[in-house]
């Protein structure tokens, strides 16, 4: 997200993820409006940017606009990632004690911190799990939680930045993650870092284990829960049961504004259902006729116990309630 001022004009340019991996395209998104579109259309995606986002979707909002009508319109564009509804949080209770008219300026500061704190929060979550990396070779990750999702870095792809930075000759099972196929825009993104990595079908990565072909998984994190229940894109869960049946290690990597400890365990996150067309056909391509009925839950909840550790910008704790404490005293 770039955040341009220039005279009285605002906008936000955001890398229309949608057009990614044939076309990168940038759009520019003027009101809140627009930026719950671009967020719920998924031309924005990722827990962390679509947090920023949001904080900046709530600044262009509050230039004439209403403090409860923008922030209720941005925070029921996407149900699961916590990062949307802490950021905005944030920006609300940051300008609520103000006059209107000194709104907009507090809030685009306000969009602006967190902006550098989460992408600050990528960097050290690169360095604190780049130890488990330094000596795997091939590692699995679903799901995009790159620089794209992040705005810099990434969560779960910081370690192995880091990594491919330090030397370690890595290479990246990507998996495709069905139905929106966030796997396309990790392997762009590898791709541009010149990071090895091979695309595979959701399905193949409990081969790949058991064949002794996976070093390590990590992947992001949309929601945490106190107990450690770890909400992530569809398809995480089946993978980190897999990890655990073949003794591979399965690391989620986020940071802290993903944690809800205000949720008991993962049971307690609201899991989106996206539409069935998403499902029915890819890029215009009917898979099935119309009336195939379909299900398209978006992300699922692993239990704290198939997690190897939390890898987040204030150190690596393991996935308990105790764990996650630890990193709020
Ligand atoms: O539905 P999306 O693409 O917005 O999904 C969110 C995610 O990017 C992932 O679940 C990701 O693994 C964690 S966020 C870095």
């Amino acid at each position: 997200v770039r955040a341009l001022r220039e005279g009285p004009g605002c906008t936000l340019e955001v890398i229309d993820q949608t057009k990614l991996p044939f076309a990168l395209e940038w759009k520019t998104l003027r009101t809140a409006e627009e930026t719950a579109v671009a967020i719920k259309t998924m031309v924005i995606r990722g827990a962390p940017l679509i947090g920023v986002a949001g904080a900046y979707g709530l600044a262009l909002g509050l230039r004439g606009g209403e403090l409860a009508v923008h922030y209720e319109l941005l925070k029921a564009t996407r149900p699961t990632a916590v990062n949307l509804a802490w950021a905005l949080d944030r920006v609300r209770a940051a300008v609520e004690p103000l006059p209107a008219a000194q709104r907009f300026e507090r809030a685009w500061k306000e969009a602006g911190a967190i902006a550098a704190a989460e992408s600050d929060a990528c960097k050290r979550i690169g360095q604190a799990g780049l130890p488990f990396f330094a000596k795997a070779k091939n590692v699995l990750t679903h799901c995009n939680a790159g620089w794209l999702a992040t705005g810099d870095w990434g969560t779960a792809l910081a370690p192995l930045y880091a990594a491919k930075e330090s030397g370690v000759p890595l290479h990246v099972w990507v998996d495709e993650t069905r139905p929106r196929n966030q796997g396309t825009l990790t392997a762009w993104e590898l791709g541009q870092g010149g990071v090895p990595h091979t695309l595979i079908a959701d399905n193949a990565g409990g081969l790949l284990m058991q064949r002794g072909q996976v070093d390590a998984c990590i992947v992001g994190a949309d929601r945490i829960a106190a107990n450690g229940d770890v909400c992530n894109k569809v398809g995480t869960y089946l993978k980190a049961l897999a990890a655990h049946d073949n003794h591979v290690p399965f690391y989620v990597a986020a940071p802290v504004s993903t944690i809800d400890v205000s949720l008991a365990s993962g049971a307690d996150i609201p899991i989106e259902e996206r539409g069935g067309d998403e499902v029915r056909a890819w890029n215009g391509v009917a898979l099935v006729p119309p009336e195939v009925k379909v299900a398209n839950p978006a992300f699922d909840v692993t239990p704290a116990k198939y997690v190897t550790a939390l890898i987040t910008e204030r150190g690596v704790v393991p996935a308990t309630r105790e764990g996650i404490a630890r990193l709020f005293t």
